[in-house]
């Protein structure tokens, strides 16, 4: 059995990118692992530091999680603040990193780019508490997607920094994980190459979203006058309406659109309508879910109450045996 972690920032509701890169694998994982999911809620602060409704994005997201399969019977699932022995180790390692190496980081080069005017430093050490949530429970597996490649490797470069400035063998070396496949990263509905929220909401497809808006979402998404010679190279608008039907519609579909388009015979307008009724039907448990839990404050309550006291536990025996190998000592 290894230690499992991942989480993922409060700041609005999951989409299929979230689901596929992180939430799916780690739902499967739960019933052989010992899992830690939680709601970054820190670490959303770096590009909303004055949230509107912080409280309500972090009950969005327990519910997003609780809909999609996560079980608070087996893994652990909680709220990043209700955990502060996190704050303390991420001050520790902050000891040891270093600005150079922080700012070579992709994301926070790009934080730089879209927003200049709040450069902040919690974005820079973002990857220090990022570090400090995985290894706080010393997990070795993270599932998530691809964007997050980077900052397990800063990870690893903690951890081993830790382990050799102390002389121990304390912390294990955590890997992003897919299931032996390579770290997936699932496109928008704009045409850009990942879906996210932050960079247009009508790129995402939320798991919360109603029947007629993803048919908006949907019929909108870019695509171009189609292939105009047989087994022609994709753009990457069409590259991702095709990703997006391999993850959520079966397999023939797929390669009925896809023969299709390598015999130039392909209509978007089919192949986008086909979509819109896949993700309907992919979505709708999920969707389901969302609402019957949505008022439901008291089982809410106690999901995120019972894996806070789980979370310490684990928590507070590291922050103990951590200070006792930096040399901590009370009088
Ligand atoms: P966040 O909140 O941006 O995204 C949450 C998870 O969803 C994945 N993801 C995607 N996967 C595939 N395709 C996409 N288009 C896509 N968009 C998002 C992300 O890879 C991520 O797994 N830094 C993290 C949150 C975090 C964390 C951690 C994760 C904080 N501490 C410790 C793991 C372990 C983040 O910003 O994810």
């Amino acid at each position: 059995m290894e230690t499992v972690v991942s989480g993922i920032r409060p700041t609005g509701e999951l989409h299929l990118g979230n689901y596929f890169g992180a939430l799916r694998n780690f739902i499967k994982m739960q019933h052989e692992h010992n899992c830690y999911f939680f709601i970054a809620d820190y670490h959303s602060l770096t590009t909303h530091p004055t949230p509107h409704d912080l409280h309500g994005h972090v009950k969005s997201v327990l519910i997003n999680y609780l809909a999609a399969g996560l079980d608070p019977e087996v893994s652990t699932i909680y709220i990043q603040s209700d955990m502060p022995q996190v704050a303390e180790l991420y001050l520790l390692l902050n000891m040891n990193a270093y600005i150079g190496e922080l700012e070579r980081v992709a994301s926070f080069k790009e934080k730089i780019r879209t927003q200049p005017n709040n450069v902040n430093a919690g974005l820079l050490t973002y990857p220090t508490l990022m570090a400090a949530d995985i290894i706080i429970h010393r997990a070795t597996k993270v599932p998530v997607g691809k964007d997050q490649g980077q900052h397990l490797e800063m990870t690893r470069t903690f951890v081993n920094r830790f382990n050799r400035l102390y002389n121990v063998e304390y912390f294990p070396e955590p890997v992003a994980y897919n299931f032996g496949e390579d770290l997936i990263k699932i496109p928008g509905l704009d045409g850009s190459t990942k879906m996210s929220k932050s960079d247009n909401e009508n790129s995402c497809i939320y798991l919360s979203d109603s029947p007629e808006l993803i048919r908006k979402k949907v019929m909108r998404a870019v695509t171009d006058q189609g292939p105009t010679e047989p087994m022609q190279a994709k753009p990457q608008p069409i590259i991702n309406i095709f990703d997006i039907m391999a993850a959520v519609s079966p397999k023939e579909t797929l390669e009925h659109f896809e023969g299709l388009y390598n015999t130039c015979q392909i209509r978007y307008g089919d192949m986008k309508k086909q979509l819109a009724e896949d993700v309907i039907v992919f979505n709708a448990p999920f969707r389901e879910k969302i609402q019957e839990l949505s008022s439901n404050n008291d089982y809410l309550r106690k999901v995120a109450k019972h894996g806070a006291e789980k979370a310490v536990e684990s928590a507070s025996k590291t922050i103990k045996e951590v200070r006792e190998i930096i040399g901590f000592k009370s009088f």
